[in-house]
């Protein structure tokens, strides 16, 4: 049987994905909840590249959850400037103080959910990456592989529904961390938003919009 799209991409996965610090080593035990979740909430609307030093700084003077939700808000309004969308680090804060109270991170997207100030994409990538959880983890590089696998015409984001089922329709039981990040590391690196290289892509063969013949293409914008 052909190995179905999951497949094929935690294979490449195993191969290319990027040594970043908040990962887990392939094949080692899960990252720590902490380090996931303070990652994920960084990269929204950052760049890798811009994260990793503020990451590096963070995990260095708060070293766990506990440690943040000590903090005073005002150290980590300051050492958060120059990441820019400052609600994000006024809502870490309220969720590390939620977390520390209740003994630790949940360990279902459904529990994560319900922490102040952590939002639905969190508590998908923290419920797959860090707890195994099969979670569909939709961001901006997800939405465009998908939409391009998929050739989804409708514009965003009122396609939102539809990549999001389509994500839905491909995530594996097992690896579902994995599997998530191997999409955003895709998305990042090799179906890139103007150039796509699809001579490296492992899932060339599996892509309605190459074989349509316009990648670039897709996801359509509405008109703002
Ligand atoms: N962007 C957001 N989360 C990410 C992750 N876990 N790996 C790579 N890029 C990301």
């Amino acid at each position: 049987m052909a190995a179905t799209v999951s497949e094929t991409l935690l294979a490449w996965y195993d191969r290319h994905a990027r040594d970043l610090p908040w990962r887990a080593r392939p094949g080692a035990a899960p990252p720590d909840p902490y380090r996931v979740w303070l990652s994920e909430v960084m990269l929204q609307q950052t760049t890798v590249a811009a994260v990793k030093p503020y990451f590096a700084a963070f995990t260095a003077r708060w070293p766990d959850v506990e440690a943040l939700a000590a903090a005073p808000e005002d150290d980590v309004m300051a050492a958060w400037a120059g990441l820019g969308y400052y609600s994000r680090a006024r809502n870490l804060v309220k969720c590390a103080r939620a977390v520390a109270e209740r003994g630790g991170f949940p360990a279902t997207e459904a529990d994560l959910r319900e922490l102040p100030g952590l939002g639905a994409y969190t508590a998908a990538a923290v419920a797959a990456i860090a707890f195994g959880q099969r979670a569909v983890v939709v961001d901006a590089n997800v939405e465009r592989v998908v939409a391009r696998l998929f050739a989804i015409e409708d514009p965003l984001p009122g396609a939102r529904k539809a990549i999001r089922s389509a994500a839905d329709s491909i995530t594996p039981d097992r690896r579902a961390g994995d599997f998530a990040q191997a999409m955003m590391d895709l998305g990042a690196t090799v179906c890139t938003a103007r150039d796509p290289r699809c001579l490296l892509c492992p899932l060339a063969q599996a892509c309605a919009a190459r074989a349509a013949g316009d990648p670039a293409r897709l996801p359509v914008k509405a008109p703002r």
